[in-house]
C-alpha cells in the first residue's frame, strides 16, 4: 500500500510527519495544488498534498482535482485519505467533532470533474455506489478504536460550490435531502480517486455548525479555533492510521 493524505484548510502541513522529499509534478491537466511531500509518520511512509496550496490560497472551486489526483497516481498511490473541514447540518456533528463519511451529494458546479471528457469512443461510468471506499474506511474506524477517538463512522456529506457559506435554507434543504455535514472540497475529488482506481476515504472534521443551525453568523474567528481542536485529533487518528500493518 502506498498511502497519501491531502490535507485541507488548517491541515496544509504535518508536523508530525519526518520529511524525506519532495517532488514538483505536471500532468496533462496543468499543475497540482502544490509540490508533493514524502515522509513518514512511525515509519510508515506516506506521501502528502496540501489541497488548497501552501501557503493556503486556492479556493475550493479553483482547486485542481484533476492534475491533484493525476499526480498522486503518477507516484504509484494505492490509497488516498483526504481531510476536510466541514460544517455540521446532524446533531451529532458539533465542532471540533471527527466523522468518516460513507455516501455523498454533489450540488457542486462547474468543475472540471472527470478523467473521461475527451476519449468519447470509450464512454466509461463508474460505479460509484459506494463513494468511499469501505476497506479503507474500515482502517480509519480500527485506527480510531485503537487510539481511542471518538468518531462518527457513517455520515452523508453535500458538497457546495463555494467559496461563500450557505444559506439557512440551503442548510435546511441539505438536512432534507439527508446530509449531515457541507463541504466545498469533497467532490470531484472523491470520483476522480475511483475513476484512476485508488481507494479513497475521507476525515471531516467539523469546524462550526452549518448556517442556521444556532443563532448568528459563523466567523472565520470560530471556524479556525474549532479547526485548531479537530486537526490536532484528526492528526492523532492519521498517527494511529500509520501503526496499523498494511
Ligand atoms: N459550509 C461549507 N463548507 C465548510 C463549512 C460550511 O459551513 N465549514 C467548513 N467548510
Amino acid at each position: 500500500m502506498t498511502l497519501a493524505i491531502i490535507g485541507g484548510t488548517g491541515l496544509t502541513q504535518i508536523s508530525e510527519l519526518t520529511i524525506t522529499g519532495q517532488q514538483t509534478l505536471d500532468t496533462p491537466f496543468g499543475a497540482p495544488s502544490a509540490d508533493y511531500v514524502f515522509g513518514e509518520i512511525n515509519g510508515k511512509q506516506l506521501i502528502f498534498l496540501a489541497r488548497h496550496g501552501n501557503p493556503h490560497r486556492i479556493p475550493p472551486h479553483k482547486i485542481n482535482y484533476r492534475a491533484n489526483i493525476w499526480g498522486l497516481k503518477q507516484l504509484d498511490v494505492t490509497d488516498i485519505i483526504a481531510v476536510a473541514a466541514v460544517g455540521g447540518i446532524g446533531s451529532d456533528m458539533a465542532p471540533g467533532h471527527i466523522a468518516v463519511p460513507d455516501q455523498i451529494i454533489d450540488y457542486s458546479y462547474g468543475r472540471e470533474h472527470t478523467f473521461f471528457a475527451d476519449d468519447l469512443e470509450h464512454v466509461t461510468h463508474i460505479d460509484f455506489t459506494e463513494p468511499y471506499s469501505p476497506a479503507l474506511r474500515q482502517r480509519i474506524m480500527q485506527a480510531a478504536r485503537n487510539a481511542g477517538i471518538e468518531i462518527s463512522p457513517t455520515a452523508t456529506y453535500g458538497c457546495t460550490q463555494g467559496p461563500r457559506l450557505e444559506t439557512v435554507a440551503e442548510i435546511k434543504r441539505m438536512a432534507q435531502d439527508g446530509c449531515d455535514l457541507v463541504g466545498m472540497t469533497g467532490m470531484p475529488e472523491a470520483a476522480l480517486a475511483r475513476e484512476l482506481e485508488m481507494a479513497y476515504a475521507n476525515i471531516s472534521v467539523v469546524a462550526n455548525w452549518g448556517a442556521g443551525i444556532v443563532a448568528g453568523e459563523i466567523t472565520m474567528a470560530e471556524i479556525e479555533k474549532n479547526l485548531e481542536v479537530g486537526m490536532s485529533k484528526a492528526i492523532g487518528l492519521l498517527k494511529a492510521v500509520s501503526l496499523l500493518p498494511d
